[in-house]
């Protein structure tokens, strides 16, 4: 099942979950600008935290009839304590999609279908891209390499053509997309919709402090270092960030212990150790949301008008 310029998209694409980075704000705001909105449950603290959050963003939203749908991102994995209780406030609040990740999203998928809302899976491989397609979701988050946070380590012009092969539902790429023509690239390899992490850090409704915010604009592609040490789990993390936290880059051990069951405790890693991929390169603006926005539409517009390569040769030869 898609999501289409019908639901209000004005770009095809989800402003992707970021532990401690999204909430209520960032979400409506996104929204409004005419991309899916996404954050992970787990940024509320509290389960009453979450059913505030989630009021507030179905309220605000059902005044808004040209905003685009919103999902909440829950982490399934069997060691999530709070997963029931999130997945109360899921069919109570009914976000229009679900975005799974760490675990099986089988156990949730009836619900959310239930209520008419749509699951997409979060996979960083095709075992696993195949695995969740047998479980019977909507669409599958292909996050390919370069990715901000837990990346993948697959090429997303590879992975999207190997999943392709087997898959005609949904398909959402994540990994290094920070412009408007990355976007419209991303739609012409197969995807359906671009995930936007990375990009959307510095928003003015992003709940990151100026210095990280700051540190992205700054940062390149070689500033961002893949490392299992903080987290037990491959992520890309910016380098100087890890250096203003007491590690060393070029040493930096691991691998870390594993611990989903407790977000407080990841807390403190992420609070310190900032994440962000790729594609921070491209990164330009600490402005709201809807001007990131506005910037990329006019980028996907003008990767619209590129003439392809063979087109161009027959056109001239047309003319002739
Ligand atoms: C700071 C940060 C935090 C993230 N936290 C989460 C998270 O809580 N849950 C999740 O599924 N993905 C998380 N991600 C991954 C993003 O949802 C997305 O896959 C990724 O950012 C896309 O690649 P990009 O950063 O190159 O745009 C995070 C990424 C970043 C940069």
């Amino acid at each position: 099942m898609h999501f289409a310029s019908d639901q209000n998209l004005t770009l095809p694409a989800i402003a992707a979950p970021m532990f401690l980075i999204s909430g209520p704000e960032m979400v409506i705001a996104a929204s409004k600008a005419g991309i899916i909105g996404a954050f992970p449950t787990p940024n509320a603290r509290t389960s009453e935290i979450l059913d505030d959050w989630m009021a507030q963003i179905t309220t605000t939203l059902a005044a808004e009839p040209n905003a685009a749908p919103w999902a909440a991102n829950l982490v399934v994995h069997r060691s999530n304590p709070r997963l029931a209780e999130d997945v109360a406030c899921v069919v109570k609040y009914k976000p229009p999609l679900v975005i799974t990740a760490l675990g099986s999203p089988a156990e949730i998928i009836e619900q959310v279908h239930s209520y008419g809302g749509l699951v997409y899976a979060d996979v960083n491989s095709v075992a696993f891209a195949r695995k969740a397609a047998a479980a019977g979701v909507d669409g599958l988050v292909l996050v390919g390499a370069g990715a901000g946070g837990h990346t993948g380590q697959i090429a997303g012009f590879a992975f999207v053509e190997e999943v392709r092969k087997f898959w005609d539902g949904a398909i959402v790429l994540g990994g290094a997309i920070s412009s408007g023509h990355a976007i419209r690239a991303a739609e012409v390899l197969g995807a359906d919709l671009a995930y936007l992490g990375t990009s959307l850090i510095p928003c003015e409704e992003s709940l990151a402090v100026q210095e990280y915010k700051q540190m992205v604009l700054d940062a390149g592609a070689e500033d961002i270092i893949p490392s299992n040490a903080i987290t037990g789990v491959t992520a890309n993390w910016l380098k100087q960030s890890l250096i203003n936290a007491g590690h060393d880059p070029d040493n930096m051990g691991g691998p870390g212990k594993i611990n989903f069951a407790d977000p407080q405790n990841d807390r403190k890693a992420w609070k310190h150790v900032w994440a962000a991929g790729q594609g921070v390169g491209a990164v330009t603006q600490n402005a709201p949301i809807a001007d990131i926005i506005s910037r990329m539409g006019a980028e996907y517009d003008d990767a619209i008008k590129l003439p392809a390569f063979g087109r161009n040769a027959g056109d001239d030869n047309d003319q002739r």
